[in-house]
């Protein structure tokens, strides 16, 4: 293992009826609310009516920022930027998905900031300070909740780009499975491939003696696994929300990342991809994961013949690491397929046209990944390969 330090200040309160903690919470940091929320799923589930009567409860002044996209933008970044300004406000608290929650780390450290929020994803500068941020959670896939990292899209430049920061992290998140009982099957299916793409991240490195990340890693994919068939079929089943729940949070909330450098190479191109064609982060990540692990199998086959044969049960008897390594790639991609995941760019009609683009967009900060460094034409391929 490499040497590190582990740090996540913030208070996770998990399961049915936390929201109530919202009374005990908001009072820590002042009577201001900046409320932020998405495009009106809270309303139609009922969430929003019950987080505004804690809040007059407790006697809270509410400012409201709605209508934050899937994909965040700059431009409404910067909407609540001058809220916090104008009414001075003393917590931000997002209650939504993972856009909503990325949307809501921008917001509090541009309220602390003279510059543009901009410039800490274009690392321009560092965050020095931010408002405290409390979440609500509504949909189990991107770890925002419990980590320190944040992906805005800047729609002039078409630009999707992740940044994190101390200040980022949460100061509270509350959990209660009930909340993701109206998320979609869609989108409870992109929840679940990111959640198991974050794991994979992590399980491609090249530390040495990382069982216990290595073990870790693949609980997480056998149990999201176990659980996935059953709650696409059964959106309101309390214990399989639960378990998605809980696997969102642990495989990005720093974790599986003790002493050890994941990769995250995927992440870089499916965000290339959504910002120039706005499509669901999850979505992007089921169709580009299988390709970017089949063009990185040579640099340690011997990794995705453990995934292969501790995750998706393939028997090696008789067979090459490589081959039982593609048996594994395969298991993952018909799995994806059989919970009803895209597999190729052109199920959100995107050709070769703009590929060069993209991967422009890739190598923006040079070349990247953890487990092995790919360049523009890396990106070039696994895009070709993706189509
Ligand atoms: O906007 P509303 O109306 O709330 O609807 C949302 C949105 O349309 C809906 N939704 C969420 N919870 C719901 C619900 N609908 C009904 N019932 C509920 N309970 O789902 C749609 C998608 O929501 P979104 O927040 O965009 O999804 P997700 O949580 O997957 O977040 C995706 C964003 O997070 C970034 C992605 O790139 C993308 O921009 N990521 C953030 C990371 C982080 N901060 O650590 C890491 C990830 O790898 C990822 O890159
Ligand atoms: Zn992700």
């Amino acid at each position: 293992m490499k040497a590190f330090e582990f740090y996540n200040p913030t208070q996770l309160i998990f399961g049915k009826g936390q929201l109530e903690a919202l009374k005990r919470e908001v009072p820590k940091y002042g009577k201001r609310v900046l409320l932020v929320y998405g495009g009106g799923s809270i309303k139609r589930s009922g969430l929003y009516d019950n987080v505004i009567s804690l809040l007059k409860e407790i006697g809270a002044e509410v400012t409201e920022l709605a209508g934050v996209e899937p994909n965040p933008r700059l431009s409404t970044v910067h909407k609540g930027v001058e809220l916090c300004k104008t009414h001075q406000i003393d917590l931000v608290l997002a209650v939504g998905g993972g856009s909503v929650l990325d949307c809501s780390k921008a917001i509090a450290v541009g309220a602390k900031y003279d510059g543009d929020m901009w410039d800490f994803a274009e690392r321009k500068a560092a965050p020095q300070a931010a408002l405290p941020l409390g979440t609500v959670l509504t949909m189990a896939a991107t770890g925002s909740e419990m980590n320190a990292g944040s992906v805005i899209t800047n729609e002039e430049t078409q630009e999707k780009l992740g940044w994190g920061s101390v200040f980022a992290f949460p100061a509270f998140s509350i959990l209660d499975p009930v909340n993701t009982y109206s998320l979609p099957q869609n989108q409870t299916v992109y929840g679940i491939v990111d959640m198991m793409s974050h794991t994979l991240e992590h399980y491609f490195h090249l530390e040495s003696n990382t069982p216990i990340q290595l073990g870790w890693c693949e609980t997480i994919l056998r149990t999201v696994m176990d659980a996935a068939p059953g709650l696409v079929n059964d959106l309101e089943n309390y214990e399989l929300r639960e378990t998605m729940m809980y696997c969102g949070t642990m495989a990005l909330n720093g974790f599986l990342n003790m002493g050890l450098t994941g990769d995250w190479a995927t992440h870089n191109i499916e965000h290339a991809v959504s910002a120039v064609y706005d499509i669901p982060h999850g979505g992007g990540l089921a169709i580009l994961f299988p390709n970017w692990m089949k063009h990185n199998l040579h640099v340690k086959p011997e990794r995705f013949k453990q995934l292969a044969v501790n995750v998706f049960h393939v028997n090696p008897e008789g067979k090459s690491d490589e081959e039982v390594a593609l048996e594994g790639i395969q298991a993952l991609r018909d799995f994806w397929n059989s919970i009803g995941a895209p597999s190729r760019l052109a199920d959100y009609d995107i050709d070769d046209s703009k590929i060069d683009v993209m991967a422009d967009k890739a190598v923006k900060f040079g070349s990247f990944g953890g487990f092995n460094k790919l360049n523009r034409e890396d990106v070039v391929e696994i895009y070709k390969a993706s189509l």
